[in-house]
Parts: C-alpha cells; sequence; structure tokens
C-alpha cells in the first residue's frame, strides 16, 4: 500500500481522505503538476515548480509550501514509497468551503495531496513501437496554459481514440493542432524542421518541450514554433509527442494513415536518447 500526503501528513492511502466540500471536488478549482522520477530522483522538479506557481497566480489561488518545502515533500515521498521509476502526481485546490461560485473566505486553507505512481519511463515499449493517435475537435477552454484538473474533455477524447485503436488524440482547432491530450505535439517536415505549436493560452507549456527544444537546438536542428494544420500530418517525416509521463514518443499513425514510413523516426529516437541522458544527469 502507497503512502500519500494529504495537507501535511504522511498517511496510507486508505486512510487519506478530503472534505465533500473541496472546491477541487465541486467546481474543478484546483491545480496539479505530474513531475517524473528516474532512478529515485526528481525530473525538472524546479519547471514544474515554476508552472505550479504560475498556474496558481492565474487563478488567484495561494500556496502554503515553499519550494523547499514542497522537494522535501517529493522526496519523502519517492523515499518511503521506495519508488525507482515512475511519477509523483500533486494536486493544489482552493480548499473546501459552503458551495458557491464566488471563491471562499482569503483565509480558507487550500487542499495539497501528493502521491506516487510506478511507471516504466525508460524501456516503455510503446516507445520502441510508436503510437498511433487520432485527431479531434479540441473542445476544452480557452486557458489550456493553465494547469487545471478540469480534464473531462481530455478524458473523454482519450476514451474515442481507444474505442478507434489508438493511444491518445490530438486536438484541433481552426483545423491547427493545438496539443495531445496530456502532452505537446510536433512533426518533422521532409526538411527535417521541428514543428509544433507555439506557446499561448491555447495549449499548455509542457516543461518536456522546452527541455527537449533546447536538446534539439544543441544538435543544431532546425525548430519552427507555430501551428500546423491536419494536411501537413500526411507530408511530415515523422511526428512524435512529449509529457512528463511518456518522455518524447515517437507517433506513427494520425487518424489511420501512416506518418512517414510508419515507424518511429530518427529525429524522435534521437531527442528521446539525449533527453533521458540529460533528465538522468539533472534530477534531483
Ligand atoms: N500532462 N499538454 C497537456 C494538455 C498536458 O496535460 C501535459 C502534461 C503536457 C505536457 O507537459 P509536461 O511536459 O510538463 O508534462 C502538455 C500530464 C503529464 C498529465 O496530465 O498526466
Amino acid at each position: 500500500m502507497r503512502t500519500v500526503f494529504v495537507n501535511g501528513k504522511y498517511v496510507p492511502e486508505d486512510e487519506a481522505s478530503i472534505s465533500i466540500f473541496d472546491r477541487g471536488f465541486l467546481f474543478a478549482d484546483g491545480v496539479y503538476e505530474v513531475t517524473s522520477v528516474l532512478d529515485g530522483r526528481l525530473v525538472d522538479f524546479d519547471g514544474h515548480f515554476t508552472r505550479l506557481r504560475r498556474s496558481l497566480g492565474e487563478l488567484e489561488m495561494k500556496m502554503e509550501m515553499s519550494r523547499n518545502e514542497l522537494l522535501a515533500m517529493h522526496r519523502a515521498l519517492v523515499e518511503k514509497n521506495n519508488l525507482e521509476e515512475g511519477l509523483v502526481y500533486l494536486q493544489v485546490t482552493r480548499g473546501a468551503a459552503d458551495r458557491d461560485f464566488a471563491f471562499p473566505p482569503e483565509d480558507t486553507p487550500g487542499t495539497i495531496i501528493a502521491f506516487t505512481q510506478d511507471k516504466t519511463l525508460i524501456d516503455a515499449p510503446s516507445a520502441k513501437e510508436g503510437i498511433k493517435v487520432i485527431t479531434l475537435e479540441d473542445l476544452r477552454w480557452g486557458r489550456c496554459d493553465i494547469k487545471t484538473v478540469q480534464l473531462l474533455y481530455p478524458s473523454l477524447a482519450s476514451m474515442e481514440a481507444r474505442k478507434q485503436g489508438a493511444k491518445g488524440a490530438w486536438l484541433v482547432r481552426d483545423g491547427m493542432v493545438t496539443e495531445g491530450t496530456a502532452n505537446n505535439a510536433y512533426i518533422v517536415t521532409k526538411e527535417g524542421v521541428i514543428v509544433t505549436r507555439d506557446l499561448s493560452h491555447e495549449i499548455l507549456s509542457g516543461i518536456t518541450r522546452k527541455s527537449v527544444l533546447e536538446c534539439a537546438k544543441k544538435l543544431q536542428m532546425k525548430v519552427e514554433e507555430r501551428p500546423f494544420s491536419v494536411e501537413e500530418i500526411a507530408d511530415a517525416a515523422e511526428a512524435f509527442t512529449t509529457a512528463a509521463t511518456i518522455f518524447v514518443m515517437p507517433v506513427i499513425e494520425v487518424d489511420g494513415k501512416a506518418v512517414g514510413e510508419g515507424k518511429p523516426g530518427p529525429v524522435a529516437k534521437k531527442l528521446r536518447e539525449i533527453y533521458i541522458k540529460q533528465s538522468l544527469d539533472n534530477a534531483i
């Protein structure tokens, strides 16, 4: 049984509880982060912490734990659960109060929970084979840059992908791909240019995206941050997605059509290799 963190306490998962009045539960009034763990250490903790602070700020939410306290808590969870490889999930909500659309009084304490999840990341079989995705209309709200727990549409999209024999969905607004349900989306053109949507309110600023684009630039690969269309995917040499849960994941088929040669391409493979190496070197 796992040990989880709830509002300052480490407890067995079956003893953990939060109020039924929690605004995270009633209004999806909360934000989250998912940090990967390799070799029992945290990958890009500060990137995730910085984005958490931004998400909280955009929603006028406060956070009772400092960077160092959060780091110590993440490390304690990893240790208590003997986690070698996997994830730490952290969620912060506006706390519990009588149900009202308006925010509760300033002094209402937020709810902070965290737990670990085992996951094979480096040797994930899907990374060798590549994954299939479908495209679906992006029906999410207009502030996808904030990492909120409001994930019903991505969840429905993910189920639709499964029904169609795919692993995930790429979301499309006005004919242009925004991002995946829980990852950022990329194509590599026949000329070898990596294309991924530019940052805006329409996508999440991925922590893995940032590191991977830095790796690509170091390797002298050309990167264009701009929207790309569904038609451009058909012409692409490769496609891939990135997230803390999958690192760099080759995409071999979109909407039933093979991308490039229909197998993981050299750019995705190289970026995955370098990203993992760099993460192992820098994890804390
Ligand atoms: N999702 N875009 C969306 C919509 C996401 O939900 C995520 C991450 C990303 C990639 O962000 P990062 O590289 O920082 O993980 C992009 C997490 C992993 C999740 O919901 O499980």
